[in-house]
């Protein structure tokens, strides 16, 4: 019996994913670290502070705690700089109307997000007021696969985990949410592997799951 629905954002709502490449590639390249898509594919919803530590993997220097906390900050300031392109225009009308259909048949939706930057992208998107509850980056201590993103969310749409759908663009999210016991959706990359409890290949079948 679901109630709630609990949506990643990068890939899933939007496509700030390849801004997140771009910024870690302009990083990497600075730094001298081969850096590829593939590579890439690793950071799908893992935290800034964890995308860097696989960066730095294939890095012939040690970075010390201050010098990561530096790259940490001009990679962002790269991605917020890239966002400013944003606007209301980066959502398709796909994931408008399924996001309108899903509040109309009475379904609580949420922001499950490990992203910092989740407000900054719902406001340039003019997408804040589609939810009911947003939980990000700033709101947790362990990201994904661990649960507590999602948790969270459901915790704000006074839900039970059991209860909510969590659609996810990568692998960790999917661990994540099964680890908590909520149903997971994959999309995208996620909807390729065996761990997504259901699989869909565009956003609009949400509503026919
Ligand atoms: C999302 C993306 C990750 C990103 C993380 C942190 O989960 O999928 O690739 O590293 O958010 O984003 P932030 O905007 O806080 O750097
Ligand atoms: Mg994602």
């Amino acid at each position: 019996n679901i109630k709630g629905i609990i949506f990643d954002l990068d890939g899933v709502i939007c496509s700030t994913d390849e801004y997140h490449y771009q910024a870690w590639k302009s990083i990497a390249d600075d730094e001298g670290i081969y850096f590829d898509r593939k590579i890439n594919e690793r950071l799908r919803g893992v935290s800034r502070a964890e995308s860097l530590e696989i960066i730095l993997e294939r890095a012939a220097a040690v970075y010390s705690p201050e010098e990561k906390a530096a790259l940490m900050e001009k990679k962002n300031n790269i991605y917020r700089e890239l966002l400013k392109n944003m606007g209301p225009g980066d959502v398709t009308e796909e994931v408008r109307s399924t996001l309108r259909e899903l509040k109309e048949r009475g379904y609580g939706l949420a922001i499950g997000s490990s992203s910092k930057n989740t407000r900054f992208i719902l406001e340039r998107t003019a997408l804040t007021d589609a939810f009911d509850g947003i939980s990000d980056g700033n709101m947790i201590s362990r990201s994904k696969p661990d649960p507590e993103v999602f948790i969270k969310a459901a915790g704000i749409l006074g839900l039970k985990n059991e209860e909510c759908f969590v659609i996810e663009d990568a692998i960790s999210g999917i661990n994540a949410a099964n680890a908590a016991g909520f149903h997971s959706v994959g999309i995208g990359p996620a909807a390729e592997c065996d761990e997504a409890e259901f699989k869909i290949s565009f956003f609009s079948e949400i509503l026919d799951i």
